[in-house]
């Protein structure tokens, strides 16, 4: 779905599809030149991370293996607490791996750095993270995240894997939500 199919309930696009596009192709550059030489393997958090991952691996210029895990994390609404429970864990021994964290956004840090210390401790040769997008309050979580597609003001955003109560995932832009929606 485009913006003009949102109606009322977008108020604004922050990302067009094209200005995505053209960010993960710098971003997929970046990272094969980063890898040279090494077999890296994807790991894309469910659902968020849908549309980067296929958009992101498809921009590089050769072959690499994916694997998903989906986690919970519990908190109230749109705020996440950092305690995590994991409902689908990889199908992948990642043991002495290369392994790229692949997420659709980076709010308060903590569901990345408790996914990160977990597929850390299974022994992988290395843990990174490409982010989409990073809001502002991760600096309160010491994370270092290796690739950032934008740094967005701490405004709830959707489309393009991310959701306001699991709708609008499938809008092909970024964006904020009008007021009327929440409420
Ligand atoms: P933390 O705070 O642990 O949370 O970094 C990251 C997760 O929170 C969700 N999240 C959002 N989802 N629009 C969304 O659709 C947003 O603006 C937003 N901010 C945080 C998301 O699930 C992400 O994985
Ligand atoms: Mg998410």
């Amino acid at each position: 779905m485009d913006a003009e199919h949102m109606g009322d309930d977008l108020a604004e696009v922050l990302f067009t599809e094209e200005q995505i596009q053209a960010r993960l192709a710098e971003l997929a550059e970046q990272i094969w030149t980063d890898y040279q030489g090494k077999d890296v393997l994807l790991v894309g958090v469910l659902k968020g991370a849908v549309m980067v991952m296929a958009d992101l691996m498809r921009h590089l210029p050769g072959s690499v293996e994916m694997d998903w895990m989906a986690i919970s994390s519990y908190g109230s609404g749109t705020k996440s607490s950092g305690v995590v429970r994991i409902l689908k864990d990889l199908d992948t021994d990642i043991s002495g791996r290369h392994v790229l964290i692949v997420e659709d956004i980076i709010d308060s840090g903590l569901t990345l750095s408790w996914t990160r210390a977990n597929l850390e401790s299974r022994g992988p040769a290395s843990v990174e993270i490409c982010t989409l997008l990073r809001k502002p309050d991760v600096v309160k979580v010491p994370i270092d995240v290796r690739y950032v597609g934008f740094d967005i003001p701490n405004e709830f955003v959707v489309g393009y894997g991310l959701d306001y109560a699991e709708r609008f995932r499938n809008l092909r832009s970024i964006g904020t939500l009008a007021p009327k929606v929440y409420s």
